[in-house]
């Protein structure tokens, strides 16, 4: 005989970082809501999302979204949202080099101040755009195997990438 299937179910609270314009906002709202807003506007302070995935084993995960504002101004208000978070999302642009920086300065950030053991995704959004491609994938996978992360390429746009994004994150849940 077997025994029933152990179903849990889970919240997680997760933060997402990077620039302003990278497609953070964008990211969530696919996620959440299956859409794409090209008219998306900067994101003030921080935003709140909820979206629940129900796993093959019947667990169900409800993911608790801190969408971060990327503009220099709010960089104080990071801590604020990370701290706790047992999930970081660090999304850079696949087609500025600008953005990658940033992205590695937040995982700095995140080391030095987040959670320990905290889940770490490096998220390289905008593949769509794969034409104006500037940062290589190769270089992104070794920053990220060096920094005990994960790595995706995303895009919010053509939603490739988005449901395994957070799959991903499922998996990687203690
Ligand atoms: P802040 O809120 O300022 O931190 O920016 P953000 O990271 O939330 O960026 P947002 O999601 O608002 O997207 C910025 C711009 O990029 C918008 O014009 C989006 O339409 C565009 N964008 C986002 N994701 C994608 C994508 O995957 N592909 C393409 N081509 N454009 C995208
Ligand atoms: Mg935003």
């Amino acid at each position: 005989s077997s025994t029933a299937p152990e179903s849990k179910n889970l919240r997680v609270k997760l933060v997402l970082l990077g620039d302003s314009g990278v497609g953070k906002s964008c990211i969530v709202i696919r996620f959440v809501r299956g859409q794409f807003d090209p008219t998306s506007q900067v994101t003030v302070g921080a935003s709140f999302l909820s979206q629940t995935l129900v796993l093959q084993d019947s667990t169900t995960v409800k993911f608790e979204i801190w969408d971060t504002a990327g503009q220099e101004r709010y960089a104080s208000l990071a801590p604020l949202y990370y701290r706790g978070a047992a999930v970081a999302v660090v999304v850079y642009d696949i087609t500025s080099p600008d953005t990658f920086k940033k992205a590695q300065y937040w995982v700095k950030e995140l080391q030095k101040h987040a959670t320990p053991g905290i889940i770490m995704a490096l998220v390289g959004n905008k593949v769509d755009l794969h034409e104006n491609r500037a940062v290589s994938s190769q270089d992104a996978l070794e920053y990220a195997d060096k920094n005990g992360m994960f790595f995706i390429e995303t895009s919010a746009k053509t939603a490739d990438n988005i449901n395994e994004l957070f799959e991903e994150i499922t998996k990687r849940l203690p």
